[in-house]
């Protein structure tokens, strides 16, 4: 079974790379990465002489190259290759539709050459905008995205759906609540915080810090990933979600009691334009369907990213000092 992953270089396809190769020893993977701002090779350096994975630099909007790419014959596609940051999406969105939108449907369109088994496509909760104090997105929750990320990412999801029906693609989409675990890029929240907290700098919380995420572990919806991948039905559409709903003042507030720092780091700031109010999933057909069932729990899983962070400074230290870039075009040149 030959796999291509694209954004393997990121927060969760790293991870999930590093999850199927050691689950099925058979298996290949191709990792195709641009080494944006947010890809790392430095997150696959336990496996990058393991036979079986291979990377390849390039960007997912490429015809030429993801044409020659699908000629290697992948069976399936998991595709998480995008820019994902809301904020970034709110400075400059025009790189979230040329990556999320034009990048799917340049691999759509090769998985509809090669006929390839199945395509998944990772998606999130973002793209049903925002709940109220009660309620949980359900599958059939209409699409209602309020940030550019957000929208290029349902607009990546109704290519895939329009690519099934059309074409007859076999196509799955995740839509998954917030991740958090290791290599997390810290631009974000839970990684962000514990950085500056462990520096004693402060921790910027936008607007009244009451705006609720619904977090589960990178390795639980990793796992979730490998079940629709593998079982998924044709055509179907999957929530991912822990259960773990928390305010951001309350996830800033446990990080800072487990790294023993002071509540006073905590500094209010400007609200996020269009800033999401609250996301919680329904994960019932994940859960009946496949048999899906997050292993941690908010605690654990918390405690564990935290020890895994104080463990890699070095990691976030390079990305946070900027020299990461030219240490992994340095790693890549080498190749
Ligand atoms: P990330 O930003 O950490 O990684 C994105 C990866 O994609 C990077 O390695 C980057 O180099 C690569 N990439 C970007 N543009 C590319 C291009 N044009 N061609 C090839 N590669 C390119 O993101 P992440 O947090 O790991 O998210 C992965 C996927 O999961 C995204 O599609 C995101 O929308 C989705 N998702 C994320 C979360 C979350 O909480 N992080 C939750 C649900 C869904
Ligand atoms: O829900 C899934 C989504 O989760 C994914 O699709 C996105 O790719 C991923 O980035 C994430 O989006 P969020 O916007 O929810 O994540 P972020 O970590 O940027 O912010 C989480 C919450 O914390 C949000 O309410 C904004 C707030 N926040 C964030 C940062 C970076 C702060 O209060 N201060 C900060 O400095």
């Amino acid at each position: 079974m030959r796999l291509l992953v694209t954004g393997g270089a990121g927060f969760i396809g790293s991870n999930f790379i590093h999850h199927m190769i050691s689950s099925y020893s058979d298996y290949e993977i191709i990792n195709l990465d641009a080494l944006t701002y947010a890809g790392n090779l430095e997150n696959l350096t336990s496996i990058q002489d393991n036979p079986k994975y291979t990377f390849i630099k390039g960007d997912i909007t490429d015809r030429k190259l993801v044409d020659t790419i699908f000629q290697m014959s992948p069976d399936y596609v998991i595709h998480f290759a995008a820019e994902s940051h809301v904020d970034r999406s709110i400075l400059d969105p025009g790189i979230f539709v040329q990556t999320n939108v034009t990048g799917t449907q340049v691999l759509l369109e090769a998985a509809r050459k090669y006929n390839i088994k199945k395509f998944v496509h990772v998606s999130t909760d973002e793209v049903y905008g925002t709940l109220g104090e009660t309620g949980l997105f359900s599958e059939n929750t209409p699409l209602s995205p309020n940030s550019p990320y957000s929208a290029s990412k349902a607009g990546a999801d109704m290519l895939v759906r329009a690519y099934h029906e059309t074409y007859g693609i076999n196509v799955n989409i995740t839509r998954c609540s917030n991740n958090y675990g290791p290599y997390q890029f810290p631009e974000k929240l839970i990684p962000l915080m514990i950085a500056n907290a462990f520096e004693e700098k402060p921790l910027p919380v936008y607007g009244d810090g009451l705006n609720v995420r619904d977090w589960l572990h990178v390795e639980d919806h990793c796992r979730a990933i490998d079940l629709v991948l593998h079982a998924g039905r044709s055509g179907e559409i999957y929530n991912v979600g822990g259960k773990n709903e928390r305010t951001n003042l309350q996830i800033v507030k446990a990080i800072l009691q487990e790294l023993n720092k002071p509540e006073s780091l905590i500094s209010f700031v400007q609200d996020r334009p269009g800033h999401d109010r609250r996301y919680a999933i329904d994960a019932q057909k994940i859960t009946t369907e496949l048999s899906w069932r997050p292993q941690f729990t908010f605690e654990s899983g918390i405690r564990s990213t935290i020890n895994w962070y104080l463990n890699h400074k070095d990691w976030w230290n390079r990305i946070r000092s900027g020299t990461y870039r030219e240490y992994y075009m340095t790693q890549y040149a080498n190749r």
